[in-house]
């Protein structure tokens, strides 16, 4: 592995989910693999959990980390090809990457979307730039489009935590008062998928119309907008808000009736309830769920560092 960015970038998830227990069992294992590397983590867009836990996994294996809130601390960067730069932008990011690549053996970058131009959210235009530009190995700590080590978490939570063989999973969405990225539900629907083409379990997503993820990565997925129907029998239901592809960044409804609470969950198998977190209470999900026992909430953000772990060896191995 010398990139991940996405599911596509692993061969085989269930192993990779085998591979992140293991590292849980036994963190220290790999303390010498990461010796004299150094792990660069810029960040566009603000964080808690990716940043402390990439970091964390960095120090476990052995690496320095330097991070860098680039949206506050760096030059206004120019991302735009063949402009003259007489403008506000200080810096192009074909220098910027490139001298970061000077310094780290090993990239993480947060890109948010604009939400305002699809096709250029779409495009992840900053996050390849920062790949092809840096000529180092890159992490995704979110870009425009996927979450990847955050819906890798997910998956490691769910097989950690299954009661049956092939448990059936539910994306929820949940109301916002404002309009979120599609990244973290494209993510976790995009691995989802793949995990249940490898068998591991069943997966529905259940939104209101209008709110339709592209359909690259949902592919495989039994939709539906009748919400109850969707929960019934589930063996995890994962909340996430997100605002419209097709009405791109819109919101679309005020989502009245779509927050879960315990009422809700009777119809589930005893459903463990998943957030990506940060979550807003009583909002995307009641409080009572979230103080109960079936909230796995956080010990989903705990096997954060275990996904990160896991991918920053397998870059390791490969430079
Ligand atoms: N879930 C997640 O990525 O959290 P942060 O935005 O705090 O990193």
């Amino acid at each position: 592995m010398n990139l991940f960015t996405s599911v596509n970038d692993v061969s085989d998830v269930a192993e990779l989910v085998n591979e992140a227990l293991a590292i849980k069992a036994n963190p220290y294992a790999d303390q010498s693999l990461g010796k004299n590397k150094t792990l660069g983590l810029i960040f566009l867009n603000p964080s808690l959990r990716t940043r402390l836990s990439t970091q964390k996994a960095a120090l476990n294996l052995g690496m320095n980390v330097m991070v860098m809130n680039m949206d506050k601390e760096g030059w206004a960067l120019e991302t735009r090809d063949g402009v003259v730069m007489n403008g506000t932008t200080v810096e192009h990011i074909r220098e910027a990457a490139a001298v970061i690549g000077e310094y780290c053996d090993v990239l993480g970058i947060r890109s948010f979307p604009g939400l305002k131009d699809r096709e250029e959210d779409y495009s992840e235009d900053i996050f390849n730039k920062f790949i092809k530009y840096s000529g180092i190995p890159v992490v995704s700590l979110e870009s425009a489009t996927r979450h990847p080590l955050q819906s890798f978490a997910d998956l490691i939570t769910i097989q950690e935590h299954k009661k049956v063989t092939r448990p059936k999973v539910v994306l929820s969405w949940a109301p916002h008062i404002k309009p979120l990225p599609q990244a973290v539900p494209n993510s976790f629907a995009e691995w989802m998928c793949r995990a249940q083409a490898e068998g591991l379990l069943d997966f529905v997503i259940t939104h209101p119309e209008g709110y339709e993820l592209a359909e690259e990565f949902t592919s495989g997925a039994r939709i539906t907008y009748d919400q109850d129907e969707a929960l019934k029998n589930a063996d995890f239901v994962y909340v996430k808000n997100w605002s419209s592809y097709q009405d791109y960044g819109k919101i679309l409804t005020s989502g009245d009736g779509w927050m879960l609470d315990l009422e809700r969950l009777k119809v589930t198998n005893e459903a463990k309830v998943m957030h990506c977190l940060p979550v807003r209470r009583d909002l995307e999900l009641s409080s009572e769920i979230l103080d109960s026992k079936e909230s796995l909430v956080i010990q989903e953000a705990g096997n954060r560092l275990w996904a990160a772990q896991t991918v920053l060896k397998n870059l390791l191995s490969s430079t």
